[in-house]
């Protein structure tokens, strides 16, 4: 048994549909023990059990950030700036990607992104890799090397995109998918998600094998992009005008509760209620859809059509990997929509919320017992100004607000998955 020591706080239930003041559990003086890589108690620290004791000081332990959408081949690409979605694709996107073909530049950039999501207290993710069946197998292999809890897919495209960078064919994709997520689904920490980019670069032949996938391994996850941008909503009319966009991944049988959509900014009413009944889930991109230009999210619309939502990165249009950024961004984005969402909200979003849009919510997420021992420990004091303006947080809730706002990679001292030290940064 090991007995952290610190400030502690995790969200505990959806702030969105309970009452704020039940939904999360912080002890000032407080405790975590974790054994054999799960939580075992939390507690005021009086009341801890006996076990090997890590003193953190005043720092806050909090459970890891989950990460709902986000490309790892992108990493290095952020801050590709000009062009709306479609434009940005082509420009710097489509040109990044095709460098997978080289295994060593996988191997590099999959070694650098998830050094990056631990540094940033991220322990869980949903990540695109690229059309490469080799480069999405060393995503999986670097994963597994950081005991990371990941789920990863081989892109699937086969038009409308450079041919440099299509699958061959759509059953050649559908084999190699296949053959991803028989080698690293349910292994270790990982599993496979079915991965076509989004309806436009997709075939009907290619969305048919996606959904043949699906019904073969019903409990793989989903993974792809819907209303992100109004010209590319337009552009879906186009190719397949007998239905709105979430009628076509509907219609190939893509949508369940292992769905995760990135964006939705444009999403109908008959769109979210066709979500809401297929259970399928929202990657929210603050960031990403502030440096695209692609609009303002309507967190509460989609939330009252009973869809649930969670917080992504969507690195590279995003431009950090921090989650601290993406709870700033998010509330920016409702802010500038006459909705103010409070730290609990937020941070929520970035944990817990996260876990229960990836279907993960019954292993991580928070810091509950019976939980994978994920969590970070985040110094309160990580810079000169953080420091200043700890000192005159009147609240929990200020204090979390003070982490949003300011809060980046200096902030997070050391992050564990399944109680396992994965990410540690001294201070000196
Ligand atoms: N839609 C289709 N592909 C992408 C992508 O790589 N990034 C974003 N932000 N949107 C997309
Ligand atoms: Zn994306």
């Amino acid at each position: 048994m090991h007995v952290y020591r610190g400030r502690v706080f995790t969200p505990v239930a959806d702030p969105f549909a309970h009452d704020v003041s039940t939904s999360y559990r912080y002890f000032e003086h407080g405790f975590v023990a974790v054994q054999d890589g799960r939580i075992a108690a939390i507690g005021e620290r009086d009341n801890a059990p006996e076990g090997e004791t890590v003193d953190c000081g005043d720092a806050l332990i909090a459970p890891g950030f989950i990460d709902t959408h986000l490309h790892a081949p992108q990493l290095e690409m952020i801050g590709s700036y000009g062009g709306h979605l479609l434009e940005w694709l082509n420009r710097y996107t489509f040109p990044t990607e095709r460098k997978f073909e080289d295994l060593e530049h996988a191997r590099r950039v999959a070694r650098a992104f998830y050094d990056e999501l631990l540094r940033n207290g991220t322990l869980a993710a949903l990540v695109f890799s690229t059309i490469h069946y080799e480069a999405t197998d060393i995503f999986f292999e670097e994963a597994e090397r950081r005991g990371f809890r990941g789920i990863v897919g081989k892109t699937m495209m086969d038009r409308h995109a450079p041919e440099y960078l299509l699958d061959k064919s759509p059953r050649q994709s559908y084999e190699e998918s296949r053959a991803l997520l028989e080698k690293w689904h349910g292994r270790g920490l990982l599993r496979y998600a079915i991965t076509p980019r989004f309806a436009p670069t997709s075939t009907p032949e290619q969305l048919e094998y996606a959904g043949q996938l699906k019904r073969e391994f019903p409990d793989a996850w989903v993974h792809t992009h819907i209303s992100e941008n109004t010209n590319e909503v337009r552009w879906v009319q186009e190719l397949f005008p007998e239905a709105e966009y979430a009628d076509v991944y509907d219609h190939y049988g893509l949508l369940d509760e292992k769905t995760v959509l990135a964006h939705g900014v444009w999403l109908t009413a008959e769109e979210l209620d066709l979500l809401s009944r297929r259970r399928a889930r929202i990657a929210h991109c603050p960031n990403s859809n502030l440096f695209l230009g692609s609009g303002l999210f309507p967190l509460h619309r989609v939330l009252n059509a009973g869809v649930v939502v969670g917080l992504g990165s969507d690195i590279g249009a995003g431009t950090t990997p921090s989650m601290f950024n993406a709870m700033a961004d998010a509330y920016k984005v409702q802010q500038v929509q006459g909705v103010s969402l409070s730290p609990f909200h937020l941070w929520y979003l970035a944990t817990l919320g996260g876990a229960c849009a990836l279907s993960l919510d019954a292993e991580t997420g928070s810091l509950e017992p019976g939980k994978s021992a994920d969590f970070l420990v985040l110094d309160l004091h990580a810079t000169p100004l953080l420091t200043i303006r700890t000192a005159r947080a009147s609240s929990l809730e200020d204090l979390l607000a003070g982490l949003i706002f300011m809060g980046d990679d200096r902030a997070v001292s050391r992050s564990f998955i399944a109680g396992q030290l994965v990410s540690s940064r001294d201070r000196s």
